[in-house]
């Protein structure tokens, strides 16, 4: 099974990616936690890729484009994989289209999740006062500020995708407004798995 996860920050990707890789037992594939790991381990590609992160830009399409290659050729992603946060381009996603029509792959789902603006800040806010209280990291974009651009560059860049994704009949729009476990069921329904996860 190979899905995509689109949505603007906070819709719940990796929420939602979580549970899906628990029932296909495919890896979950994370740009944002790839890049972070990145940041974090003081790669080069993290002294890159740091200040674009903070504030909330979209770092280079190449360089994802690659990870995202170097990933999905790993033994544990030949049976599919969930992608979080990729492709946020259309560049990344005609790239990666090529790349798995090379292969004589083809993506089985794109699933958009769809978030009023309001309620992401009152999420990414929430994350952060939340890892804050337990002594946890805060990541360096959950702000308001940094949140902004972070819409922004969805609103500019990935948007167009579900356009893309829709003209290819792949796309499945899901409200990622309602409890956690409504979407959950909402998702699977979309992708024709319907099961009760309430
Ligand atoms: P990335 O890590 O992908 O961040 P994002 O898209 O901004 O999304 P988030 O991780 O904040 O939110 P999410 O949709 O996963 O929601 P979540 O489940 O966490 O990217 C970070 C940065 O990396 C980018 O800005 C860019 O710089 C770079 N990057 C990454 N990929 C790139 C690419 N392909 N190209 C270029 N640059 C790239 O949920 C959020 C919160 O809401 C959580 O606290 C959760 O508990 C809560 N929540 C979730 N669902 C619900 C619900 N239904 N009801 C109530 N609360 C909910």
């Amino acid at each position: 099974m190979r899905i995509v996860l689109v949505g603007p920050p906070g819709a719940g990707k990796g929420t939602q990616a979580r549970r899906l890789v628990e029932e296909y037992g495919v890896p979950h594939l994370s740009t944002g936690d790839m890049l972070r790991a990145a940041v974090e381990a003081e790669t080069g590609i993290g002294r890159k890729v740091k200040e674009t992160m903070a504030n909330g830009g979209l770092v280079p399409d190449q360089l994802v484009i690659a990870a995202v290659i170097e990933r999905i050729s790993q033994a544990d992603a030949a049976r599919g994989f969930v992608l979080d946060g990729f492709p946020r381009t259309m560049a990344q996603a005609v790239s990666f289209d090529d790349l798995l029509d090379t292969e004589g792959l083809a993506l089985d789902h794109v699933v958009e999740l769809k978030a009023d603006q309001n309620v992401l800040l009152d999420r990414i806010v929430t994350r952060a006062r939340e890892a804050r209280e337990q002594g946890g990291a805060v990541r360096p974009d959950d702000n308001h500020e940094t949140l902004k651009a972070r819409i922004h560059a969805y609103n500019e860049q990935t948007a167009p995708l579900v356009d893309y994704y829709r003209s290819r009949n792949i796309l499945r729009s899901v409200d990622g407004l309602q409890p956690v476990e409504v979407v959950a069921s909402d998702v699977f329904r979309a992708i024709g798995q319907g099961r009760s996860v309430i």
